[in-house]
């Protein structure tokens, strides 16, 4: 962060900036944070921009290039966790850009074009009432298609990796960069997504299938996952990552975790891998939580688990 702007004291100098540039779209200053993550924890962001179009985008990130000021990009808010400190400087959300369009359709595929602010269930559901198969294991998951290919959602041996032809990025300095699906080098939670960047858009490839089919097997999966997550809590899902040899969750639940609890962050009892805010839990406490299962786990298996939700923000 450059040192021209480090705080909510700068918000004229934000607003010069914004207003400068020809930035169409929300700006929120001071905006807690905790109103835009699943897991409702998270203090004030210095500046929040939700641009309208890719213009502006490119417009408020390049004024920012010219004075060496970085941004946080984010997406849904669903696989994050922001320090009750908050974030400072600039966060940018491409919420408003949402569109999906099919842009080939061939005999039996189809490929999408889908800017990444677009909900995931948004094109899960557009799949869905299209007879377009092969994201049906990603049917529940929140969050944005922009989020969902930085850390390749998936689920029930589907993922984002298993669709994506290409994506676009923007870099801070206003360029597109395009990235087919080797240089995006999605594996399991993961994407090589180049630093100082924010992603705009993915071309995906479906299969034609038949629609019944589609909703029948998204119907199942859900249904696992409504008897196997702790769906009505508050949370991030699944907190650290699975091992090639085994889930994070059998073995915080083995390692007796489920139940513990740091103020209002608590184990879920249903998933042990879900570590849910009861209500006013602060980043602290569910970071405290997530310190005790790991010293658990290692102390019980051995076995160090890796986290796997974003923890960002100043202390
Ligand atoms: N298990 C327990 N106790 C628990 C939770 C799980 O013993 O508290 C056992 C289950 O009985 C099962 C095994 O662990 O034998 C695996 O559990 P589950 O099928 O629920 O899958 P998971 O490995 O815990 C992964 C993903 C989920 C995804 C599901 C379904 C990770 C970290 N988790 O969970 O993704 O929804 O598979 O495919 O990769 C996420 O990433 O946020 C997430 C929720």
């Amino acid at each position: 962060m450059n040192k021209e702007i480090k705080h909510v004291a700068d918000e004229h100098l934000w607003q010069e900036i914004i207003s400068q540039c020809s930035f169409s779209g929300e700006v929120m200053f001071r905006e807690v944070m905790k109103m835009h993550t699943s897991l409702k924890i998270g203090g004030p962001a210095d500046v929040f921009v939700f641009p309208q179009e890719v213009i502006s985008l490119k417009n408020i990130l390049t004024a920012l290039k010219r004075r060496d000021i970085s941004f946080m990009p984010v997406g849904g808010g669903t696989n994050l966790l922001v320090r009750d400190g908050g974030i400072e400087g600039i966060v940018v959300s491409l919420r408003d850009c949402r569109r999906i369009e099919v842009v080939d359709d061939a005999k039996d595929m189809v490929s999408l074009f889908v800017e990444s602010g677009a909900p995931l269930q948004k094109l899960v559901s557009f799949a869905k009432e299209n007879g377009f198969s092969g994201i049906e294991g990603l049917a529940g998951i929140p969050g944005s298609v922009g989020g969902a290919i930085a850390g390749n959602a998936g689920a029930f041996g589907y993922s984002m990796k298993n669709v994506i032809v290409s994506a676009v990025v923007m870099h801070a300095d206003g360029r597109l960069i395009k990235l087919d699906a080797e240089e995006l080098g999605l594996e399991y939670r993961k994407a090589n997504i180049p630093a100082d960047s924010i992603i705009l858009s993915a071309n995906i490839r479906l299969r034609k299938d038949i629609k019944e089919d589609i909703a029948k097997r998204m119907e199942g999966f859900l249904k696992e996952k409504r008897e196997r997550q702790p769906l009505s809590e508050l949370s991030a899902g699944c907190v650290f990552k699975n091992s090639a040899e085994t889930s994070a969750g059998k073995l915080i639940d083995e390692a007796g975790c489920k139940g513990m609890r740091v103020g209002d962050a608590e184990v879920s009892a249903v998933h042990a891998n879900f570590l849910i805010n009861k209500g006013n839990a602060s980043a602290a406490d569910f970071i405290k939580l997530m310190d005790a299962v790991k010293a658990k786990v290692l102390a019980t298996f051995g076995v160090e688990l890796e986290t796997e939700i974003k923890v960002v923000g100043r202390g």
